[in-house]
């Protein structure tokens, strides 16, 4: 190769891509902290609504109304909107769901200061309970 520009593309093309699989398979860790919080709110039914409005407001522009990940943001995102109905997001654990809704990263926004009360964010997290499939 006669320009050594070209070298320093492809090295950093290259470099791009593995970052990019890399990013796209990143598994999120959530501290243990945040893993061992019990729900406070777990069997209170009238989370329901709350939850449902609080979704509607915050949470459906990016994961969709019944939260496939299709919601009208999801397309302009670098990463992928994930299916709240799947057995994989719905066997974690509601203080992992806490962690990952709440504290955010990257393209999921962090959501303390928008939602600061403790009870409304429980019953956000059963209101993503209600999203899986039958
Ligand atoms: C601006 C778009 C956007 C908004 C608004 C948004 N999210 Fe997200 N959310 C994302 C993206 C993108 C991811 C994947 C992030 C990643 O993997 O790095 C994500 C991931 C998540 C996850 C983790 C899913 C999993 O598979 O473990 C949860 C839980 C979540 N969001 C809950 C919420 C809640 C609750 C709200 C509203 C309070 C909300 N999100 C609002 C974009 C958004």
């Amino acid at each position: 190769m006669k320009n050594p520009i070209n070298v320093l593309l492809i090295l950093l093309l290259s470099a791009l891509s593995l970052a990019w699989i890399e990013y796209q398979a990143k598994p999120w860790k959530v501290p243990d902290k945040y893993v061992n919080l019990k729900n406070p709110y777990v069997n209170k039914t009238d989370a329901k609504f709350v939850g449902k409005t609080l979704y509607k407001v915050h949470c459906s522009s990016c994961h969709g109304k019944q939260g496939l990940g299709d919601g009208v943001k999801a397309k302009r995102l670098k990463s992928a909107v994930p299916n709240f109905s799947l057995q994989d997001f719905q066997k974690q654990k509601d203080g992992e769901l806490y962690f990952k809704s709440f504290i955010g990263r990257d393209e999921m926004p962090n959501f303390e200061k928008k939602i600061p009360k403790e009870e409304d964010r429980w019953q956000l997290v059963n209101y993503m309970r209600t999203l899986k499939k039958e």
